[in-house]
């Protein structure tokens, strides 16, 4: 090319790719430069890391992304496994009672079944609702547990827990809109809950009630703006267990504010220690037209990373919870859901092996951790976490925390995590071998002396 020619070239305004709404490109460019022109002549480069986390606190204002942003929170659960993760890889021999999963594997025949669909050749898109004989199951499996009729037109399969909670929350928040959830809790109920712009109401679970929820406490919040209350039983963080009498009232109380739907998280209905038993918000027919049921395979059949879970929506919501997992995800990946169909339809043998075992380590967890000074834990009845009280110890919660990771190199999860109300409290995942249990509280007892 002549000089001319790279003169009109140079003049010529570059060409956009694509009318791209992301305007990253020029913050980076500007950090850049800033990187070259003023932090590398003075050999500062890699450096200054405060100058060039400011550099890009400031360019993150400038790419103006949604406020709506800024009020989503997180599941410091991973977190602290990246933590715990980082420290492994330093060569350190961090035991892991801070992630929610059981340490199991998924069940073969279940592994089986996702290899056979994949060889069967099930790789492309599946209804967005997900495939008719999964959704039958899914319906059968809860008429044995619950006794309850479901239509399998009403069950929606979604990649995981998760989506089901994140839908039902953008479904009936907005600004306005009141939102009532439990704290301690689930940490993403209440992110969501602000990233819809809804009020976050949260309500109590007590120690001395066992964790479990006080219906006449969560009734009593109900207001005109009431959208939608998320209960959980099992729960996480604290394993309670709501008994029945409880969830009988919570229900007749309903019948007072017909405009309250109820997002019943029940992913750990089939953990259960000491007898107990589940009520299902299912056996209500007189809520099922305002009933979000969740539930998944997550837990029971150690699923986590097969990302697959599904809810029983009230028919009138069926169509729109469709047209969202259309937006979001269009379907779940097909060998998931014939893995999935596999679980439910197959032998539970091992379900119940898992259920003997994290049965033997709640109770060796439960009575280790009264033996450290400063702790006390009630008999956790459900899910798999202990949530003892370390008020006399002295430290907060995210003290405990860090020093059980950084001292005693074991990974639990700071109570506040699950909301302010989880002050003074600590959660111990046992989704770990008894053996390694019993060092993980001896190697806290060490560092609290
Ligand atoms: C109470 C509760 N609900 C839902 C979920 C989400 O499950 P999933 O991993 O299937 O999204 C979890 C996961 O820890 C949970 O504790």
């Amino acid at each position: 090319m002549n000089a001319v020619g790279e003169i009109r070239r140079s003049q010529q305004k570059p060409k956009r790719s694509s009318p791209s709404v992301y305007s990253g490109e020029r913050p980076g460019r500007i950090l850049a430069q800033f990187i070259a022109k003023v932090l590398k002549p003075k050999g500062l480069q890699g450096r200054c890391i405060t100058c060039e986390l400011f550099i890009i606190c400031i360019l993150t204002i400038m790419l103006k992304t949604a406020a709506s942003l800024s009020r989503l929170g997180t599941e410091s659960a991973f977190e602290v496994l990246a933590r715990a993760q980082a420290l492994m890889a330093q060569g350190k021999d961090i035991i892991n009672l801070g992630i929610g999963q059981p340490d199991f594997k998924t069940p073969d025949h279940i592994v089986q079944a996702g290899i056979k669909a994949l060889q069967d050749g099930h790789h492309g898109y599946t209804p967005a609702n997900g495939i008719a004989p999964l959704r039958q199951a899914v319906a059968q499996d809860l008429e044995r547990r619950h006794g309850a009729p479901v239509d399998p037109d009403c069950v929606v399969v979604v990649p995981g827990g998760k989506p089901t909670m994140f839908f039902a929350v953008l479904m009936f928040g907005e600004p306005g809109a009141e939102i009532l959830y439990p704290n301690p809790g689930f940490p993403i109920y209440e992110s969501v809950i602000k990233f819809s712009g809804a009020t976050p109401i949260p309500y109590a679970l007590q120690e001395d009630n066992d964790f479990a929820f006080d219906a006449d406490q969560v009734l009593a919040k109900i207001t005109p703006a009431t959208r939608l209350i998320i209960i959980n039983s099992p729960a996480n963080p604290t394993g309670g267990v709501t008994p029945k009498t409880e969830i009988d009232k919570l229900v007749a109380g309903l019948a007072k504010h017909p405009h309250v739907a109820l997002l019943s998280d029940e992913i750990y209905s089939q953990m259960l220690y000491g007898g107990r038993t589940h009520t299902s918000l299912l056996t209500y027919p007189e809520i099922r037209d305002r009933l979000i049921m969740l539930d998944g395979w997550s837990k029971t059949y150690a699923m986590t990373g097969w990302r697959l879970g599904y809810a029983v929506w009230p028919k009138a919501l069926v169509a729109d919870v469709t047209r969202l997992c259309i937006n979001d995800h269009s379907c779940v990946n097909a060998a998931a859901q014939y893995a999935g169909l596999a679980a439910l339809t197959g032998p539970q043998d091992a379900v119940a092996e898992m259920m003997v075992a994290f049965d033997q380590r709640r109770q060796l967890i439960v009575q280790a951790l009264n033996s450290l000074p400063g702790v006390s834990c009630v008999d956790a009845s459900g899910a798999f976490y202990a949530f003892p009280n370390i008020k006399a110890t002295g430290m907060t919660s995210r003290q405990a925390q860090d020093l059980f990771l950084n001292e005693a190199n074991v990974a639990t999860i700071s109570g506040t995590s699950f909301g302010a109300w989880g002050e003074g409290y600590v959660r111990f995942s046992y989704a770990n071998s008894a053996q390694n249990i019993e060092r993980a509280i001896e190697r806290i007892r060490k560092v609290m002396k």
